[in-house]
């Protein structure tokens, strides 16, 4: 049976409807599963899923192979390490929890990694009455939007990814430095299934590899301008038991962070290994 899509926005996105995966997923709806997540510009919205850890672990395995959060070990979930946690809710000591913060600048996965995640698959287990809303952006459009001549500079350039979060402990970012030094991507990615350019560039992207920081800013500025642009957006509002799988290679993404921190909320994501890609950043 085919899937029902239905667009989520202009720029990117479509709910799969009509669809329960607490049932067993046949290939071929697997495969239209795959095929919908490229052409709809990699994000994918399946709502009102009943599933828990086993079962959203056992779904994304359907896509590839699972990242075990080697690069981010402290926010992972106890018992799976395939699952990420991004929560407000305190640590068991009651210290505030690391994670959130989590995703709140634009960027993209594992991006501070020698293997940028292909896919992430975040769960909304627990969610504020009112924001905490994701955004989204296409970055197929994000290059597009770009002047040929900018295209042409910019290829063959590197950027200077690292590892940060705001208002983490000291231990949490010493640790997190130590085994996330500075990693440099190309600034234009191809996508290796669609074959499509995509902008490769984020927050976390602080300056060119081998430009000084003076000659970098105005250009990440740029690129940064194309790929924040509303018309290649998509926010996401969740509500509990979203699932929502994205593709990292071709958008970006923020959490907003605009909720009541008295409100709980709790994501769980899953990430899909991606090729490699980059080299550590020398004299970063
Ligand atoms: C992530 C992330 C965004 C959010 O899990 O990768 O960036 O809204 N989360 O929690
Ligand atoms: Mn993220």
């Amino acid at each position: 049976m085919a899937l029902r899509l239905r667009k989520l926005s202009y720029a990117l996105g479509a709910e799969v409807c009509d669809i329960d995966l607490t049932q067993p997923l046949s290939e071929d709806c697997v495969g239209d599963i795959r095929r919908a997540f490229l052409e709809h510009n990699g994000l994918l919205l399946f709502r009102n899923q009943r599933i828990g850890p086993a079962q959203h672990i056992a779904f994304s395995r359907r896509f590839g192979e699972l990242d075990r959060h080697e690069s981010v070990p402290r926010d992972r979930h106890p018992e799976h390490a395939e699952i990420l946690v991004v929560t407000n809710e305190p640590d068991a000591d009651g210290e505030p929890s690391n994670s959130r913060y989590t995703g709140q600048l634009w960027h993209s996965d594992l991006g501070f990694t020698l293997r940028p995640a292909l896919g992430s698959l975040l769960r909304a287990v627990a969610v504020p009455p009112v924001g905490g809303d994701t955004l989204f952006a296409n970055m197929y459009a994000a290059y597009d939007a770009l002047s040929a001549g900018m295209q042409s500079l910019i290829s063959g350039l590197c950027g200077i990814h690292t590892q940060q979060r705001r208002h983490v402990s000291a231990d949490w970012q010493a640790e997190s430095s130590r085994l996330n030094p500075p990693v440099a991507h190309p600034l234009v990615r191809i996508h290796p299934e669609t074959g499509r350019k995509a902008l490769y560039v984020g927050e976390p992207v602080k300056r060119i590899e081998g430009l000084s920081d003076a000659e970098s800013a105005p250009i990440l500025e740029v690129l940064m301008a194309a790929a924040i642009r509303p018309q290649g957006g998509y926010r996401h509002q969740w509500q509990v038991n979203d699932l929502v799988f994205w593709d990292n290679r071709c958008t970006n993404h923020q959490a907003l962070g605009d909720y009541d921190s008295a409100e709980r909320r709790r994501m769980e994501r899953t990430t899909l290994v991606g090729e490699p890609s980059g080299h550590l950043a020398s004299g970063a």
